[in-house]
């Protein structure tokens, strides 16, 4: 499976923060924006990425992030020259794409939970249709909301209405098969002139081949796309960062725990850090790990291996 991840758009919600530079690359508390849909689809196992934004940013993704070969991923960036819908991501990404299925993230979407992998992640390795997620908020009318029978079934999904049907939106992470791409190429722009993902999930629905699966309270969805929501991941991050002494998204940590890059690896990538909160934070995994060994259960071990998460010692016992 591919994976896109679409960071074009003028952010204008946020101006004049993005003035200058694509709204992907401001902060969430340590880390750029862009780190934190990356790691989803690490989560999902994904490596091979398409980076969608405007020909004036791409040049600074490629400096912050290459060609993804130090994390152990393939990253190709294209441009998107007018933010005309996130639908339009597949019709730039055709030839990546190619015969595969294609997980889209939004890069403004933060998710964040225990064992998330097992959460978002479809079972099959080529899926069958389209995978959405529901996800309870209280401002529904701000996304595509999804309305249910009374069985439970999906019977449409609005984007942005006046008056939402539920309180189950859909939330910027989408599977879908091959057919994406022919459906893409057949919409029609909306009212506020967009190739909308809502009208692609609907073509599903009405194929019969639309899942939506729910995103339960574990799981914490966050969008970063105003000054607010900005601030509010920022805090989230910061808050359960100070508290564990475990990073979110932490790329190199990921990319270490999925077996994408070894230890000599990332000795390597600290070599290239300066002395940051950040560089120490990697540089004392091996610390713990090393400590851990001696003084951690192995079921305990494993369950860490499992979640891709690093107990810190101290907590343990
Ligand atoms: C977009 C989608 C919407 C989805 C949301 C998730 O909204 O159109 O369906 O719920 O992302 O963040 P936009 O970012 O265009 O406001």
């Amino acid at each position: 499976m591919k994976g896109i991840l679409l960071a074009g758009g003028r952010g204008s919600r946020l101006y004049p923060l993005t003035c200058v530079a694509s709204k992907h690359l401001l902060c969430i508390y340590d880390k750029p924006m862009i780190y934190y849909p990356l790691s989803t689809l690490m989560h999902v196992g994904i490596t091979e990425i398409l980076i969608i934004s405007t020909s004036h940013d791409i040049p600074l993704y490629q400096r912050l992030l290459g060609d993804g070969s130090h994390l152990g991923l393939k990253l190709e960036y294209a441009v998107q020259e007018k933010p005309e819908g996130i639908a339009q991501a597949f019709l730039i990404g055709e030839s990546f794409i190619g015969n595969d299925s294609v997980c889209l993230i939004l890069g403004d979407n933060i998710f964040y939970g225990h064992a998330i992998n097992q959460v978002i992640k479809p079972t099959e390795n080529h899926i069958d249709g389209a995978i959405v997620f529901g996800c309870w908020v209280k401002n529904p009318e701000q996304y595509g909301v999804i309305e249910f029978d009374g069985e439970h079934n999906v019977i449409g999904i609005e984007e942005k209405p006046k008056f939402p049907k539920s309180n189950f939106a859909v939330p910027g992470l989408y599977f879908y098969d091959n057919q994406v791409i022919e459906i893409a190429k057949n919409l029609k722009a909306s009212g506020r002139g967009e190739l909308e993902i809502t009208d692609v999930n609907l073509n599903y629905m009405k194929r019969g081949q639309l899942r939506v699966k729910p995103m339960g309270r574990g799981i914490t969805w966050l969008d970063t796309g105003t000054p607010e929501g900005l601030l509010d991941a920022a805090n989230f991050v910061a808050t359960i960062e100070k508290r564990q002494g475990l990073k979110i998204a932490c790329l190199e940590e990921i990319s270490y725990r999925l077996g994408y890059i070894s230890r000599e690896d990332i000795d390597k990538l600290i070599d290239e850090m300066p002395e940051s909160d950040y560089r120490q934070y990697v540089q004392q995994l091996f610390k713990m790990e090393h400590l851990k060994a001696q003084t951690i259960p192995p079921s305990l071990m494993e369950h860490v291996k499992d979640q891709i998460e690093l107990q810190n010692t101290k907590n343990v016992g």
